[in-house]
């Protein structure tokens, strides 16, 4: 069977962002078959419709990851009970120009990570309404929220917490899953 080459990114530009430890992490929970990929947001500038059909080398860069993807995992945090700029702005360079969206029919999973209790619960499903634009094709379950995120990782970064590491485990075993029924 073709190895699944998934990519991940976070939502947050911050050097210590739970976010990109979380997706960093994924990388070592995949299933076999899987590779992951985790992408850096830094550089990516907020959207702008001039430039939608001769974007800025790294949002081509984007756009190419994209659509090399078999499926996309987004890490978001929670800023004021949604998602963040950077992760719209990354969505929207990669709808653009209309009707060549990148998005549609992409196998898509999100995660979500905060010191909070809710685990950036809100963020996510802000997210899931702006995928069903598209539509993406949206895992639901399992869903993975990182409450207390502050503290279910080492001073390496690694995660510590077993329940987060069986829950990533078990949505990326199911998200194999819905990215090989989508290419059938
Ligand atoms: C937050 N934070 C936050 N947390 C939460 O659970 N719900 C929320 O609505 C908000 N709102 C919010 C707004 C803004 C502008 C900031 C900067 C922060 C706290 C947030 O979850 C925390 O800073 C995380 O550590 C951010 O994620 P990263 O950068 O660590 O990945």
């Amino acid at each position: 069977m073709k190895k699944l080459n998934v990519l991940v990114f976070a939502g947050s530009l911050r050097k210590d962002s739970v976010n990109r430890l979380l997706a960093e992490n994924n990388i070592i929970l995949a299933p076999n078959g899987m590779k992951i990929e985790h992408y850096l947001l830094d550089g990516i500038p907020n959207f702008n419709q001039d430039l939608e059909t001769e974007p800025p080398l790294i949002v081509k860069e984007l756009k190419e990851k994209v659509t090399a993807a078999d499926g996309v995992i987004i890490v978001t945090p929670e800023y004021n009970f949604s998602y963040s700029s950077v992760t719209k702005s990354a969505i929207d360079w990669v709808s653009r120009p209309y009707g060549t969206d990148l998005w549609a029919n992409k196998p898509v999973a999100l995660q979500s990570a905060s010191p909070g209790y809710m685990g950036g619960s809100r963020a996510q499903y802000h997210l899931r309404q702006v995928l069903g634009y598209f539509p993406a094709i949206q895992l639901y379950h399992p869903e993975v929220f990182v409450s207390s995120a502050d503290k279910k990782f080492d001073s390496k970064g690694k995660l510590i917490d077993e329940m987060t590491i069986s829950s990533v485990q078990k949505q990326l075993v199911a998200f194999a899953d819905l990215i090989r029924k989508s290419q059938k």
